[in-house]
């Protein structure tokens, strides 16, 4: 059997912090060193211009999240780990889907959606008031990101689940119009992954404001774990151990670090200590790959020549492929006069042919059937040219006395008597 293909990209708007390494860092890497799999993980960077419009920040979120995969020990000859702006397949494909993709489809998305609901809610009458193309059309791009290379599982957010069905919407569409080269994709969820706490105690998550970089300094970890909400039971009362500290210390810790964790909570540690305790291990856990983070960012020129060796193999797939996509939509060398759609034009037209000839053979049939007495009385007779010429003159006054529609059956048996007739005529 093949080997099943695993893709995900990342927009490079942010820093990456625990909840995007525990959720698909960690998962993703481990994934790439199972030989059942390919691998492909990129740097969503096109994806990025969608919703940030500050050219330092994607170009710093796109430095940053190179070197932490590459610092957690994704290994590149494993996996292809790519920028999607080296790959200008991606961008040829984007068009070539955008035309095969119905507007109502992109109408459905949740993002844009939630553009115009919002939109509604403060009574704008533009309902569109703020949205770009980009974000409109956001899954086409997406799309081509996955199809260009064939995958069949997408580990994804909950958020994203719309946007891989709207793949293999497009995928099918294209597969029954032209030819049937794209894989349909399927997305993967994982429940438990997409719960890690933050600061407040919600999901971590840019948007709420509450993540703990995963490479900050020793000083700003401990900052930041401090400030951790937890309720007011004094050191010594017990507290529950499903905790947003607890939670995040399982995350990292073993199955019996984390047991007798949970009864020092049961036990009455103080927040405080927890706190201290739960620096100590992150900390201690993070200060290996850190060190390596901060090299890699003070050496991004490997980093780059990393990636652009990942771009490299990436169209070693993607630039034959994407030749495949084009001749079967039509784009070819002027020199390339094979077609497929002409040739299923062709075939078809064969084949309509052949019925068409099949349907008159019947026709002819019949018609002998019906005058084959007249052909007998005339083949019986004494003079059959006599005999001949008198039925063919009947037969013509008969089509002439007829309506039109009897008389194209009359004109039908006329026809073939004559033929039939030739001979004697
Ligand atoms: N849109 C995804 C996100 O914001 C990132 C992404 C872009 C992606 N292209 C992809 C994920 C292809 C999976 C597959 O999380």
């Amino acid at each position: 059997m093949s080997k099943q293909t695993v893709l995900t990209g990342i927009t490079t708007t942010g820093t990456p912090h625990i909840g995007n390494y525990l959720g698909a860092i960690k998962p993703a890497i481990e994934a790439s060193e199972n030989p059942a799999f390919n691998s492909y993980f990129f740097l969503a960077d096109f994806h990025a211009l969608i919703k940030c419009q500050e050219p330092d920040r994607v170009a710093r979120s796109t430095r940053e999240i190179a070197a932490t995969w590459l610092a957690l020990g994704l290994d590149t000859n494993k996996a292809t780990f790519y920028r999607q702006t080296d790959i200008p397949e991606i961008t040829e494909l984007t068009w070539i889907l955008t035309c095969q993709t119905s507007k109502g489809l992109m109408n459905r998305a949740h993002a844009y959606k939630a553009s115009v609901d919002a939109n509604r809610e403060a009574g704008k009458e533009d309902l569109d008031d703020g949205v770009t193309m980009g974000l409109f059309s956001y899954p086409i791009l997406m799309a081509a990101d996955i199809l260009m290379f064939n995958a069949d599982t997408i580990p994804v957010g909950k958020d994203q689940v719309q946007h891989i069905e709207m793949a293999r919407d497009i995928a099918g569409r294209f597969n029954h119009q032209f030819e049937p080269l794209f894989t349909l994709p399927q997305a993967q969820v994982d429940e438990e992954t997409q719960l890690i706490p933050g600061l407040d105690g919600r999901k971590m998550s840019k948007s709420y404001n509450n993540t703990i970089p995963l490479f900050c300094s020793s000083d700003e970890l401990r900052r930041l774990i401090n400030q951790i909400v937890t309720d007011t039971r004094e050191p010594g009362e017990p507290k529950d151990p499903d905790n947003t500290l607890m939670h995040l210390y399982r995350c990292f810790a073993t199955e019996a670090e984390s047991a007798a964790m949970r009864q020092r909570f049961i036990d009455g540690i103080g927040w405080g200590a927890a706190k201290t305790e739960l620096f100590e291990y992150l900390d201690a856990q993070l200060s290996s790959p850190r060190a390596r983070y901060n090299e890699l960012m003070n050496d991004l020129g490997e980093v780059e020549a990393v990636l652009l060796k990942g771009a490299e193999r990436a169209r070693e797939y993607a630039t034959p492929f994407l030749d495949k996509v084009r001749h079967a939509v039509g784009i070819r060398s002027l020199t390339d006069t094979s077609s497929t759609q002409q040739q299923k034009v062709a075939k078809e037209k064969e084949k309509s042919e052949e019925e068409l000839a099949r349907a008159e053979e019947g026709r002819r049939r019949a018609i002998l059937m019906q005058i084959s007495p007249l052909l007998e009385q005339v083949k019986q007779a004494e003079d059959k040219t006599a005999a001949a010429v008198t039925l063919i003159a009947e037969k013509s006054a008969e089509v002439e006395a007829l309506k039109k529609k009897a008389r194209q059956k009359a004109q039908n048996e006329l026809d073939l008597l004559k033929e039939e007739l030739a001979a004697y005529l």
